[in-house]
Protein backbone atom coordinates (compact mmCIF):
# COMPACT_ATOMS: atom_id res chain seq x y z
CA UNK A 1 0.00 0.00 0.00
CA UNK A 2 1.36 3.26 -0.85
CA UNK A 3 1.69 6.69 0.71
CA UNK A 4 -0.64 7.89 -1.84
CA UNK A 5 -3.33 5.32 -1.15
CA UNK A 6 -6.78 6.83 0.31
CA UNK A 7 -9.26 4.59 1.61
CA UNK A 8 -12.82 5.66 0.62
CA UNK A 9 -14.34 6.34 3.63
CA UNK A 10 -11.14 9.15 4.50
CA UNK A 11 -12.48 11.30 1.67
CA UNK A 12 -14.52 13.80 2.98
CA UNK A 13 -17.90 14.03 0.99
CA UNK A 14 -18.21 17.87 -0.48
CA UNK A 15 -19.81 19.10 2.56
CA UNK A 16 -22.14 21.74 1.53
CA UNK A 17 -21.45 24.62 3.33
CA UNK A 18 -24.55 25.43 5.37
CA UNK A 19 -26.32 28.44 4.46
CA UNK A 20 -27.99 31.12 6.86
CA UNK A 21 -30.45 33.80 5.68
CA UNK A 22 -31.26 36.91 7.98
CA UNK A 23 -34.09 39.03 7.16
CA UNK A 24 -33.51 42.67 9.04
CA UNK A 25 -36.97 44.92 9.78
CA UNK A 26 -36.87 48.30 11.61
CA UNK A 27 -33.86 50.24 12.58
CA UNK A 28 -29.74 50.36 11.90
CA UNK A 29 -29.44 48.11 15.43
CA UNK A 30 -30.90 45.56 13.65
CA UNK A 31 -28.73 46.19 10.77
CA UNK A 32 -25.34 45.46 13.23
CA UNK A 33 -26.80 43.17 15.42
CA UNK A 34 -27.90 40.81 12.33
CA UNK A 35 -24.14 40.83 10.66
CA UNK A 36 -23.07 40.44 14.46
CA UNK A 37 -24.92 37.23 14.63
CA UNK A 38 -23.87 36.02 10.76
CA UNK A 39 -20.68 36.14 12.29
CA UNK A 40 -21.31 34.34 15.49
CA UNK A 41 -22.64 31.55 13.02
CA UNK A 42 -19.73 31.75 10.58
CA UNK A 43 -17.57 29.97 13.15
CA UNK A 44 -20.10 27.31 13.34
CA UNK A 45 -19.65 26.87 9.24
CA UNK A 46 -22.49 28.89 7.93
CA UNK A 47 -22.14 31.66 4.94
CA UNK A 48 -24.50 34.07 4.71
CA UNK A 49 -26.87 33.66 1.56
CA UNK A 50 -29.36 36.45 0.14
CA UNK A 51 -31.97 33.59 -1.49
CA UNK A 52 -33.98 31.87 0.92
CA UNK A 53 -34.56 28.91 -1.22
CA UNK A 54 -30.73 28.35 -0.40
CA UNK A 55 -30.96 28.47 3.33
CA UNK A 56 -30.87 25.85 6.31
CA UNK A 57 -31.01 28.78 8.82
CA UNK A 58 -33.61 31.41 8.44
CA UNK A 59 -33.55 34.44 11.01
CA UNK A 60 -36.50 37.19 11.19
CA UNK A 61 -34.27 40.47 12.82
CA UNK A 62 -37.77 41.78 13.98
CA UNK A 63 -38.78 45.12 15.05
CA UNK A 64 -41.98 45.82 17.60
CA UNK A 65 -41.85 49.34 17.45
CA UNK A 66 -44.97 50.18 15.27
CA UNK A 67 -47.88 47.10 15.20
CA UNK A 68 -47.46 46.83 11.46
CA UNK A 69 -43.79 46.31 11.86
CA UNK A 70 -44.67 43.39 14.30
CA UNK A 71 -47.35 41.89 12.26
CA UNK A 72 -45.11 41.55 9.20
CA UNK A 73 -43.27 38.78 10.59
CA UNK A 74 -46.61 36.74 10.92
CA UNK A 75 -47.22 36.84 7.63
CA UNK A 76 -43.03 36.30 6.53
CA UNK A 77 -43.58 32.54 9.12
CA UNK A 78 -46.53 31.74 7.24
CA UNK A 79 -44.77 31.43 4.31
CA UNK A 80 -41.63 29.80 5.78
CA UNK A 81 -44.17 27.34 6.90
CA UNK A 82 -44.64 26.00 3.58
CA UNK A 83 -41.54 26.32 2.38
CA UNK A 84 -40.20 24.18 5.42
CA UNK A 85 -42.91 21.95 5.01
CA UNK A 86 -41.60 21.60 0.98
CA UNK A 87 -37.99 20.77 1.97
CA UNK A 88 -39.02 18.52 4.78
CA UNK A 89 -40.46 16.21 1.74
CA UNK A 90 -36.87 16.88 -0.27
CA UNK A 91 -35.66 15.19 2.93
CA UNK A 92 -33.98 18.54 4.06
CA UNK A 93 -34.31 20.52 6.86
CA UNK A 94 -35.00 24.17 7.47
CA UNK A 95 -34.81 25.69 10.73
CA UNK A 96 -36.05 29.00 11.31
CA UNK A 97 -35.43 31.27 14.30
CA UNK A 98 -36.80 35.11 15.32
CA UNK A 99 -34.74 37.24 16.81
CA UNK A 100 -35.07 40.93 17.85
CA UNK A 101 -37.63 42.66 19.57
CA UNK A 102 -40.90 41.04 18.49
CA UNK A 103 -38.96 37.53 19.94
CA UNK A 104 -38.62 39.76 23.27
CA UNK A 105 -42.17 41.15 23.30
CA UNK A 106 -44.10 37.91 22.19
CA UNK A 107 -41.64 34.97 23.01
CA UNK A 108 -43.71 32.41 23.97
CA UNK A 109 -46.84 33.84 21.86
CA UNK A 110 -44.70 33.15 18.77
CA UNK A 111 -43.66 29.79 19.30
CA UNK A 112 -47.38 29.26 20.11
CA UNK A 113 -49.02 31.25 17.04
CA UNK A 114 -46.30 30.03 14.66
CA UNK A 115 -45.48 26.03 15.02
CA UNK A 116 -42.79 26.35 12.42
CA UNK A 117 -40.43 28.38 14.48
CA UNK A 118 -37.63 26.15 16.28
CA UNK A 119 -36.40 29.33 17.85
CA UNK A 120 -36.68 32.41 19.50
CA UNK A 121 -34.09 34.97 20.33
CA UNK A 122 -34.02 38.32 22.09
CA UNK A 123 -32.00 41.11 21.56
CA UNK A 124 -30.03 40.50 24.03
CA UNK A 125 -28.73 36.78 24.29
CA UNK A 126 -27.39 36.64 20.83
CA UNK A 127 -23.79 35.09 21.64
CA UNK A 128 -26.20 32.38 22.93
CA UNK A 129 -27.24 31.75 19.39
CA UNK A 130 -25.03 29.37 18.28
CA UNK A 131 -25.78 27.18 21.49
CA UNK A 132 -29.31 27.78 20.62
CA UNK A 133 -29.13 26.43 17.21
CA UNK A 134 -27.91 23.14 18.35
CA UNK A 135 -30.21 22.51 20.71
CA UNK A 136 -33.08 23.24 18.43
CA UNK A 137 -31.57 20.92 16.20
CA UNK A 138 -31.77 18.44 18.72
CA UNK A 139 -35.56 19.00 18.41
CA UNK A 140 -35.79 21.34 20.98
CA UNK A 141 -38.00 24.18 20.85
CA UNK A 142 -35.77 26.91 22.02
CA UNK A 143 -36.46 30.54 24.02
CA UNK A 144 -34.11 33.04 24.74
CA UNK A 145 -35.73 36.49 26.19
CA UNK A 146 -34.29 37.20 29.24
CA UNK A 147 -32.13 39.95 29.80
CA UNK A 148 -28.66 38.06 30.25
CA UNK A 149 -26.35 39.16 33.04
CA UNK A 150 -23.67 38.68 31.12
CA UNK A 151 -22.28 41.48 28.46
CA UNK A 152 -23.17 40.08 24.77
CA UNK A 153 -20.69 42.37 23.26
CA UNK A 154 -17.71 40.86 25.08
CA UNK A 155 -18.94 37.39 23.45
CA UNK A 156 -20.19 38.12 20.63
CA UNK A 157 -17.49 38.01 17.58
CA UNK A 158 -15.99 41.44 16.22
CA UNK A 159 -16.29 42.16 12.83
CA UNK A 160 -14.62 39.87 10.58
CA UNK A 161 -12.43 41.42 8.03
CA UNK A 162 -13.39 39.76 5.16
CA UNK A 163 -17.20 40.23 5.03
CA UNK A 164 -16.69 43.85 6.53
CA UNK A 165 -15.08 44.25 2.94
CA UNK A 166 -18.13 42.59 1.38
CA UNK A 167 -20.69 44.68 2.90
CA UNK A 168 -19.01 48.24 2.51
CA UNK A 169 -17.02 51.40 2.87
CA UNK A 170 -19.54 52.47 5.81
CA UNK A 171 -20.56 50.62 9.16
CA UNK A 172 -22.36 50.98 11.79
CA UNK A 173 -21.19 50.62 15.30
CA UNK A 174 -23.27 50.22 18.85
CA UNK A 175 -21.74 51.94 21.34
CA UNK A 176 -24.89 51.84 23.43
CA UNK A 177 -28.32 49.74 23.64
CA UNK A 178 -31.82 49.90 25.93
CA UNK A 179 -33.32 53.10 26.92
CA UNK A 180 -34.43 54.14 30.62
CA UNK A 181 -36.45 56.79 29.25
CA UNK A 182 -39.74 55.16 29.26
CA UNK A 183 -41.52 57.71 26.74
CA UNK A 184 -45.45 56.50 26.81
CA UNK A 185 -45.81 55.52 23.36
CA UNK A 186 -42.86 53.22 23.38
CA UNK A 187 -42.18 49.77 23.39
CA UNK A 188 -37.84 49.96 23.45
CA UNK A 189 -37.42 49.83 26.59
CA UNK A 190 -38.98 46.22 27.52
CA UNK A 191 -37.82 45.11 24.35
CA UNK A 192 -34.13 46.51 24.55
CA UNK A 193 -34.19 46.78 28.28
CA UNK A 194 -32.39 49.40 30.32
CA UNK A 195 -29.86 51.66 28.91
CA UNK A 196 -26.08 50.13 28.54
CA UNK A 197 -22.73 51.60 27.34
CA UNK A 198 -20.28 49.74 25.82
CA UNK A 199 -16.78 50.32 27.02
CA UNK A 200 -14.65 52.74 25.31
CA UNK A 201 -12.10 49.91 24.70
CA UNK A 202 -14.13 47.87 22.65
CA UNK A 203 -15.59 50.41 20.83
CA UNK A 204 -12.53 51.46 19.87
CA UNK A 205 -11.25 48.10 18.67
CA UNK A 206 -13.83 47.25 16.58
CA UNK A 207 -13.93 51.13 15.03
CA UNK A 208 -10.04 49.95 14.28
CA UNK A 209 -11.13 46.32 12.69
CA UNK A 210 -13.56 48.43 10.96
CA UNK A 211 -11.01 50.44 9.35
CA UNK A 212 -8.79 47.10 8.38
CA UNK A 213 -11.91 46.19 6.83
CA UNK A 214 -11.67 48.76 4.82
CA UNK A 215 -14.51 51.04 6.45
CA UNK A 216 -13.97 54.84 6.09
CA UNK A 217 -17.17 56.01 7.41
CA UNK A 218 -18.88 54.75 11.13
CA UNK A 219 -21.91 55.28 12.29
CA UNK A 220 -22.31 55.37 16.31
CA UNK A 221 -25.83 53.36 17.15
CA UNK A 222 -27.58 53.32 20.45
CA UNK A 223 -31.44 53.92 21.25
CA UNK A 224 -30.15 57.14 23.13
CA UNK A 225 -26.71 57.12 21.62
CA UNK A 226 -25.87 60.52 23.46
CA UNK A 227 -26.42 59.11 26.58
CA UNK A 228 -23.30 57.47 26.07
CA UNK A 229 -21.29 57.66 28.96
CA UNK A 230 -18.30 56.14 29.58
CA UNK A 231 -14.42 55.97 31.76
CA UNK A 232 -11.32 57.72 29.65
CA UNK A 233 -7.93 56.12 29.53
CA UNK A 234 -7.45 58.81 31.72
CA UNK A 235 -9.70 57.81 34.77
CA UNK A 236 -12.00 60.70 33.52
CA UNK A 237 -15.67 59.81 32.95
CA UNK A 238 -16.65 60.38 29.08
CA UNK A 239 -19.67 61.48 27.16
CA UNK A 240 -20.29 60.90 23.86
CA UNK A 241 -18.64 64.00 22.67
CA UNK A 242 -15.58 63.06 24.30
CA UNK A 243 -15.83 59.41 22.50
CA UNK A 244 -16.65 61.20 19.15
CA UNK A 245 -13.23 63.24 19.69
CA UNK A 246 -11.12 60.22 20.43
CA UNK A 247 -12.47 58.46 17.37
CA UNK A 248 -11.69 61.15 15.01
CA UNK A 249 -8.09 60.54 15.86
CA UNK A 250 -8.24 56.73 14.24
CA UNK A 251 -6.13 56.81 10.88
CA UNK A 252 -8.18 56.07 8.06
CA UNK A 253 -11.34 56.50 9.57
CA UNK A 254 -13.19 59.50 7.77
CA UNK A 255 -16.02 60.12 8.78
CA UNK A 256 -18.17 59.60 11.60
CA UNK A 257 -22.10 60.11 12.36
CA UNK A 258 -23.84 59.01 15.60
CA UNK A 259 -27.61 58.54 15.93
CA UNK A 260 -30.17 58.99 17.86
CA UNK A 261 -30.16 61.38 20.14
CA UNK A 262 -32.71 62.65 22.72
CA UNK A 263 -33.05 66.17 23.44
CA UNK A 264 -32.41 65.97 26.83
CA UNK A 265 -28.92 64.44 26.26
CA UNK A 266 -26.99 67.03 24.15
CA UNK A 267 -24.46 67.70 26.48
CA UNK A 268 -21.90 71.43 25.48
CA UNK A 269 -19.19 68.28 24.92
CA UNK A 270 -21.58 66.84 22.28
CA UNK A 271 -22.59 70.05 20.89
CA UNK A 272 -18.76 71.36 20.57
CA UNK A 273 -17.70 68.58 19.01
CA UNK A 274 -19.86 69.47 16.48
CA UNK A 275 -18.05 72.66 16.01
CA UNK A 276 -14.23 71.23 16.27
CA UNK A 277 -14.59 67.78 14.41
CA UNK A 278 -13.86 68.07 11.06
CA UNK A 279 -14.97 64.28 11.00
CA UNK A 280 -17.81 64.55 12.33
CA UNK A 281 -20.63 64.79 9.81
CA UNK A 282 -23.11 68.41 10.00
CA UNK A 283 -25.69 65.97 10.21
CA UNK A 284 -28.19 65.73 13.90
CA UNK A 285 -31.18 62.98 13.85
CA UNK A 286 -33.20 64.54 16.63
CA UNK A 287 -36.65 63.64 17.17
CA UNK A 288 -39.03 65.79 18.97
CA UNK A 289 -42.48 63.76 18.14
CA UNK A 290 -44.83 66.41 18.70
CA UNK A 291 -44.52 70.34 18.75
CA UNK A 292 -47.11 70.46 21.58
CA UNK A 293 -46.42 71.13 25.15
CA UNK A 294 -49.21 69.51 26.61
CA UNK A 295 -48.96 65.81 23.77
CA UNK A 296 -44.99 65.96 24.86
CA UNK A 297 -45.57 66.06 28.44
CA UNK A 298 -48.26 63.02 27.65
CA UNK A 299 -45.53 61.27 25.96
CA UNK A 300 -43.10 61.99 28.64
CA UNK A 301 -40.49 63.75 26.40
CA UNK A 302 -39.20 65.56 29.29
CA UNK A 303 -38.90 68.98 27.37
CA UNK A 304 -40.59 71.70 25.73
CA UNK A 305 -41.22 72.73 22.42
CA UNK A 306 -39.38 75.96 22.86
CA UNK A 307 -36.78 73.62 24.71
CA UNK A 308 -36.09 71.65 21.76
CA UNK A 309 -35.90 74.75 19.06
CA UNK A 310 -33.83 76.74 21.44
CA UNK A 311 -31.32 73.40 21.64
CA UNK A 312 -31.28 72.89 18.17
CA UNK A 313 -30.46 77.03 17.88
CA UNK A 314 -27.37 76.20 20.23
CA UNK A 315 -26.01 73.59 18.07
CA UNK A 316 -26.45 75.78 14.30
CA UNK A 317 -24.68 78.62 16.11
CA UNK A 318 -21.50 76.10 16.31
CA UNK A 319 -22.25 74.32 13.12
CA UNK A 320 -24.29 76.32 10.69
CA UNK A 321 -23.65 73.86 8.32
CA UNK A 322 -26.30 71.36 9.94
CA UNK A 323 -28.46 69.36 8.49
CA UNK A 324 -31.40 68.41 11.05
CA UNK A 325 -34.03 65.10 10.86
CA UNK A 326 -36.45 64.27 13.02
CA UNK A 327 -39.47 61.60 14.05
CA UNK A 328 -42.46 62.76 14.52
CA UNK A 329 -45.52 60.75 15.90
CA UNK A 330 -49.52 62.07 14.97
CA UNK A 331 -52.48 61.17 16.94
CA UNK A 332 -51.56 60.61 20.31
CA UNK A 333 -54.11 60.01 22.80
CA UNK A 334 -56.10 63.24 23.23
CA UNK A 335 -53.79 65.00 20.52
CA UNK A 336 -56.41 68.21 19.57
CA UNK A 337 -56.33 69.81 16.14
CA UNK A 338 -54.50 72.74 18.05
CA UNK A 339 -52.15 70.63 19.68
CA UNK A 340 -51.21 69.21 15.74
CA UNK A 341 -50.73 72.70 14.71
CA UNK A 342 -48.35 73.25 17.18
CA UNK A 343 -46.42 69.99 15.74
CA UNK A 344 -47.01 71.93 12.10
CA UNK A 345 -45.68 75.19 13.41
CA UNK A 346 -42.40 73.54 15.38
CA UNK A 347 -41.78 72.20 11.39
CA UNK A 348 -41.94 75.64 9.91
CA UNK A 349 -39.91 77.03 13.15
CA UNK A 350 -36.77 74.54 12.90
CA UNK A 351 -36.81 73.46 8.57
CA UNK A 352 -35.78 69.87 8.73
CA UNK A 353 -33.63 67.96 6.01
CA UNK A 354 -35.40 64.89 6.54
CA UNK A 355 -37.53 63.42 8.87
CA UNK A 356 -39.88 60.45 9.51
CA UNK A 357 -43.27 60.40 10.51
CA UNK A 358 -46.05 58.00 11.92
CA UNK A 359 -49.38 57.59 12.97
CA UNK A 360 -49.23 56.81 16.55
CA UNK A 361 -49.49 52.97 16.53
CA UNK A 362 -50.93 51.60 19.96
CA UNK A 363 -48.77 49.09 21.72
CA UNK A 364 -49.56 47.11 24.46
CA UNK A 365 -47.98 47.65 28.15
CA UNK A 366 -47.07 50.75 27.24
CA UNK A 367 -48.66 53.78 29.35
CA UNK A 368 -50.54 54.93 26.19
CA UNK A 369 -52.47 52.03 25.34
CA UNK A 370 -54.03 52.83 28.62
CA UNK A 371 -54.50 56.34 27.90
CA UNK A 372 -58.31 58.09 26.98
CA UNK A 373 -59.22 60.09 24.12
CA UNK A 374 -57.44 58.09 21.20
CA UNK A 375 -57.44 59.76 18.32
CA UNK A 376 -59.39 58.41 14.95
CA UNK A 377 -57.72 56.94 12.55
CA UNK A 378 -59.19 58.75 9.91
CA UNK A 379 -58.07 61.89 11.37
CA UNK A 380 -54.25 60.57 11.97
CA UNK A 381 -54.05 59.85 8.06
CA UNK A 382 -55.47 63.34 7.71
CA UNK A 383 -52.81 64.67 9.98
CA UNK A 384 -49.99 62.87 8.63
CA UNK A 385 -51.08 63.80 5.02
CA UNK A 386 -50.53 66.88 6.13
CA UNK A 387 -47.41 66.95 8.08
CA UNK A 388 -45.76 64.54 5.39
CA UNK A 389 -46.63 66.82 2.77
CA UNK A 390 -44.70 69.50 4.76
CA UNK A 391 -41.80 67.54 5.53
CA UNK A 392 -41.41 66.71 2.18
CA UNK A 393 -41.39 70.02 1.25
CA UNK A 394 -38.49 71.21 3.29
CA UNK A 395 -36.32 68.31 2.21
CA UNK A 396 -37.19 69.06 -1.74
CA UNK A 397 -36.30 72.69 -0.71
CA UNK A 398 -32.90 71.70 1.29
CA UNK A 399 -31.90 69.38 -1.45
CA UNK A 400 -32.61 72.64 -3.92
CA UNK A 401 -30.50 74.73 -1.80
CA UNK A 402 -27.49 71.88 -2.04
CA UNK A 403 -27.14 73.09 -5.75
CA UNK A 404 -24.00 74.65 -6.80
CA UNK A 405 -22.23 73.52 -3.08
CA UNK A 406 -18.80 71.91 -3.56
CA UNK A 407 -18.70 68.91 -1.69
CA UNK A 408 -16.41 65.91 0.04
CA UNK A 409 -18.33 62.63 -1.24
CA UNK A 410 -17.32 59.49 -0.15
CA UNK A 411 -18.32 56.87 -2.87
CA UNK A 412 -19.97 54.16 -1.47
CA UNK A 413 -21.35 52.12 -4.34
CA UNK A 414 -21.95 51.51 -8.24
CA UNK A 415 -24.67 53.70 -9.70
CA UNK A 416 -27.74 52.62 -12.11
CA UNK A 417 -25.76 54.14 -14.97
CA UNK A 418 -22.51 52.39 -16.21
CA UNK A 419 -19.22 54.66 -14.80
CA UNK A 420 -21.19 56.30 -12.27
CA UNK A 421 -20.73 56.06 -8.84
CA UNK A 422 -23.06 56.81 -5.22
CA UNK A 423 -21.86 58.43 -2.47
CA UNK A 424 -23.64 60.26 0.19
CA UNK A 425 -23.28 64.03 0.92
CA UNK A 426 -22.31 65.28 4.59
CA UNK A 427 -25.86 65.55 5.16
CA UNK A 428 -26.74 61.86 4.34
CA UNK A 429 -27.97 62.54 0.86
CA UNK A 430 -27.20 59.96 -1.70
CA UNK A 431 -25.45 61.64 -4.45
CA UNK A 432 -24.88 60.68 -8.43
CA UNK A 433 -21.53 61.16 -9.92
CA UNK A 434 -19.40 59.85 -13.31
CA UNK A 435 -16.84 57.74 -11.83
CA UNK A 436 -14.18 59.43 -13.70
CA UNK A 437 -11.29 56.68 -12.45
CA UNK A 438 -11.94 57.63 -9.05
CA UNK A 439 -13.05 54.35 -6.63
CA UNK A 440 -15.17 53.14 -4.41
CA UNK A 441 -14.14 53.95 -0.63
CA UNK A 442 -12.95 57.60 -2.11
CA UNK A 443 -13.38 61.32 -0.89
CA UNK A 444 -13.87 63.46 -3.74
CA UNK A 445 -14.63 66.93 -3.97
CA UNK A 446 -17.92 67.41 -6.13
CA UNK A 447 -20.17 70.09 -7.22
CA UNK A 448 -23.38 69.41 -7.26
CA UNK A 449 -25.51 70.22 -9.90
CA UNK A 450 -29.09 69.10 -9.93
CA UNK A 451 -31.68 67.67 -7.08
CA UNK A 452 -34.00 65.04 -7.98
CA UNK A 453 -36.65 64.46 -5.48
CA UNK A 454 -34.50 61.50 -3.69
CA UNK A 455 -30.86 61.74 -4.47
CA UNK A 456 -28.82 64.76 -5.98
CA UNK A 457 -26.67 64.96 -8.78
CA UNK A 458 -22.63 65.91 -9.00
CA UNK A 459 -20.02 66.49 -10.91
CA UNK A 460 -16.60 65.52 -10.48
CA UNK A 461 -13.72 68.66 -10.32
CA UNK A 462 -10.41 68.83 -10.25
N1 LIG B 1 -46.35 54.65 17.34
C1 LIG B 1 -45.87 55.36 16.31
N2 LIG B 1 -44.58 55.70 16.18
C2 LIG B 1 -43.73 55.29 17.16
N3 LIG B 1 -42.40 55.47 17.31
C3 LIG B 1 -42.04 54.85 18.45
N4 LIG B 1 -43.09 54.26 19.02
C4 LIG B 1 -44.16 54.53 18.24
C5 LIG B 1 -45.54 54.21 18.32
N5 LIG B 1 -46.04 53.51 19.34
C6 LIG B 1 -41.60 56.28 16.41
C7 LIG B 1 -40.98 57.48 17.13
C8 LIG B 1 -39.55 57.07 17.28
C9 LIG B 1 -39.35 56.24 16.04
C10 LIG B 1 -38.17 55.34 16.10
O1 LIG B 1 -40.52 55.49 15.93
O2 LIG B 1 -41.11 58.61 16.29
O3 LIG B 1 -38.67 58.17 17.36
FE1 LIG C 1 -38.47 54.98 22.87
FE2 LIG C 1 -38.39 57.40 24.07
FE3 LIG C 1 -36.46 55.58 24.57
FE4 LIG C 1 -36.59 56.76 22.16
S1 LIG C 1 -36.20 57.80 24.12
S2 LIG C 1 -36.27 54.56 22.56
S3 LIG C 1 -38.78 56.98 21.87
S4 LIG C 1 -38.64 55.39 25.10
Amino acid sequence: MSEQTVFLDDVAAPVRARKVFVKTYGCQMNVYDSDRMTDALSKDGYEATDRVEDADLVLLNTCHIREKAAEKVYSELGRLREMKKARARDGREMVIGVTGCVAQAEGKEILRRAPAVDLVIGPQTYHRLPDALRRAKGGERVIETDYAIEDKFEHLPAPDKARTRQRGVTAFLTVQEGCDKFCTFCVVPYTRGAEVSRPVSQILAEAEKLVEGGVREVTLLGQNVNAWHGEGPDGRPWGLGDLLRRLSEVEGLARLRYTTSHPRDMDDSLIAAHRDLPKLMPYLHLPVQSGSDRILKAMNRRHTAAEYIALIERVRAVQPDLAISGDFIVGFPGESDEDFEATMRLVGTVGYAQAFSFKYSVRPGTPGADMQNHVEEAVKAERLERLQSLLFTQQRDFAARCVGKTIDLLLEKPGRMPDQLVGRSPWLQPVNVGANGSEIGDIIKVRITDAGPNSLFAEAIG
